[in-house]
């Protein structure tokens, strides 16, 4: 029997019923400048680092996330910072919106913007092969913050395999070193070293 797709309002109804993802942030240690790439949404490094730089290339998702950090309507593709500005940079639950044409952009872009030593923080779902059609399952998530707990949940859409291997070659060919991978049932936390 030929498998029914979901709609999308069926698909978000079905991620309703998995059980929440638990990501502890409460001891996360992000150092100095932080500049976070696709800051709309929950704006969890925004809540976390008020400090910190969030951007995001559409408007909406930034006047909407309740991040009180310094926002400003930016492509994570073609960042207009110059080079060496920050010493971590952050990529949370961001790169399964952007193209996988693109994503090795975003690592160089996130790579030139930091200062030597900084770090590249990726967090990310584990996806395995899809296809245009197929809409990603989503784990809804909990982030526990020393505030308290947010609870959010991302759909996304994908049509190549994103998962540690992809993701760590990636940045090795933007010119980071792989500095940790830690995986997390269906979601990834790798962090990157520009020597
Ligand atoms: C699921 S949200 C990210 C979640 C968010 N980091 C949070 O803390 O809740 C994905 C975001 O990626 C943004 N995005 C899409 N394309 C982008 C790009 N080229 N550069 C930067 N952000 C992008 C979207 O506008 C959206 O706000």
């Amino acid at each position: 029997m030929e498998e029914q797709k979901l709609t999308v309002e069926e698909f978000v109804e079905r991620s309703r019923e998995l059980p929440r993802h638990h990501l502890d942030f409460r001891r996360l240690g992000l150092n100095g400048k932080i500049l976070d790439i696709g800051a709309g949404g929950e704006g969890v490094i925004g809540q976390m680092y008020p400090d910190s730089i969030g951007i995001d290339p559409d408007r909406l998702e930034l006047e909407e996330s309740p991040a009180k950090q310094l926002k400003i309507v930016m492509d994570g593709r073609d960042l207009q910072f110059l080079d060496e500005t920050f010493n971590t940079v952050t990529i949370f639950f961001t790169m399964m919106y952007i193209h996988h044409d693109d994503h090795l952009k975003v690592f160089q872009e996130a790579y030139r913007v930091l200062k030597p030593g900084g770090e590249l923080h990726l967090w990310y779902l584990q996806m395995g092969e899809s296809n245009e059609e197929t809409y990603g399952l989503i784990l809804p998530l909990e982030i526990e913050l020393p505030k308290g707990m947010i609870q959010t949940g991302y759909g996304a859409k994908w049509d190549r395999r994103q998962d540690d291997e992809t993701f760590s070659e990636l940045g090795k060919v933007a010119e980071f070193d792989l500095k940790k991978v830690e995986l997390n049932g269906e979601t990834g936390w790798i962090r990157f070293i520009k020597r």
